[in-house]
């Protein structure tokens, strides 16, 4: 069998990326840099490379809670080796923490190609009650500060395009038709970048990935250089039973 691949070749002991040598990659290239020629084949221009760099750092950490972090703390607190409490984290990438991005870029790109309204975007998503993906915050209401800033540097760096200007108008959209604002939120932002850059959507999560990934390692290390092992555990009064009360195993069960 045939492994087929375009990505990495070993000639004569040496590794070849894209058709670069790896050799020359290192120290010139930034880790954005290399990043973007894996993921798209060619190397970036200057503004490509300063945003795919913006986007990775605005996912690099949310802090101890989202359902990554949680995950990949308790499973090195059960007395794991670091890349075991990463991987544990990357599994809790999930449709509601991460797969927003990727499904976002299927809904913008899907949209803009096929020449669909805001209007009609944002209704058939009302119609059938789904959640439009990359739009609303637990907390941000009004705006994402996130998705400001973002957008500030992708305007600043001429990235600013029809996918951007799409999802903005989706904003303004779901306000008209819900009556309520639903801020595009930080997911929503890059993928509307992402999308603007030339990304498939089926990439999406990958560019979460690469970013979340750092700050997992430093929650997985400050876990196992900072905490005693088996620290991640509730303790019984942080659980509310709501099971059946205790009672008796009926007789014909009970063998001694
Ligand atoms: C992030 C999210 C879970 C927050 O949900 P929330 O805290 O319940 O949001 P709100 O309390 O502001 O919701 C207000 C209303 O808007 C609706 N709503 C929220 N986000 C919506 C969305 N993306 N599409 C359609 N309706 C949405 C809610 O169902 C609720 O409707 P109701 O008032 O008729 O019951 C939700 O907005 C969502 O699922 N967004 C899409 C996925 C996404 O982008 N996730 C990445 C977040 S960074």
């Amino acid at each position: 069998m045939k492994f087929k691949t375009a990505i990495t070749q070993h000639i004569d002991e040496e590794v070849y990326i894209r058709g670069y040598r790896l050799l020359d990659l290192v120290g010139n290239l930034s880790f954005a840099q290399a990043v973007y020629l894996l993921l798209r084949g060619e190397l970036p221009s200057e503004r490509e490379s300063k945003m795919l760099d913006a986007m990775l750092v605005s996912v690099i950490d949310h802090g101890v809670a989202p359902p990554s972090a949680i995950a990949a703390r308790c499973v090195a607190s059960g007395g794991n080796s670091l890349n075991v409490g990463v991987a544990a984290g990357i599994l809790a990438f999930g449709f509601a923490h991460g797969g927003a991005l990727e499904d976002a870029m299927r809904f913008l790109s899907g949209a803009v190609s096929g020449g669909v309204s805001p209007d009609r975007a944002v209704s058939e998503y009302f119609e059938k009650k789904l959640p439009i993906p990359g739009f609303g915050h637990k907390y941000y209401k009004d705006k994402d500060p996130r998705t400001e800033r973002l957008f500030s540097v992708a305007r600043e760096l001429g990235v600013f395009s029809r996918h951007c200007e799409f999802a903005l108008k989706v904003q303004d959209e779901i306000e008209r038709q819900k009556g309520k604002r639903l801020v595009l939120n930080v997911d929503g932002a890059i993928a509307a970048i992402a999308c603007d850059m030339g990304f498939d959507w089926r990439v999406g999560k990958g560019l979460f990935i690469l970013g979340r990934v750092a700050g997992l390692v430093a929650h997985v290390y400050e876990e196992l250089t900072q905490e005693k092992p088996f620290s991640k555990r509730l303790d019984e009064e942080d659980i509310e039973f709501v099971g059946t009360p205790k009672r008796e195993l009926p007789g014909e069960f009970k063998r001694s």
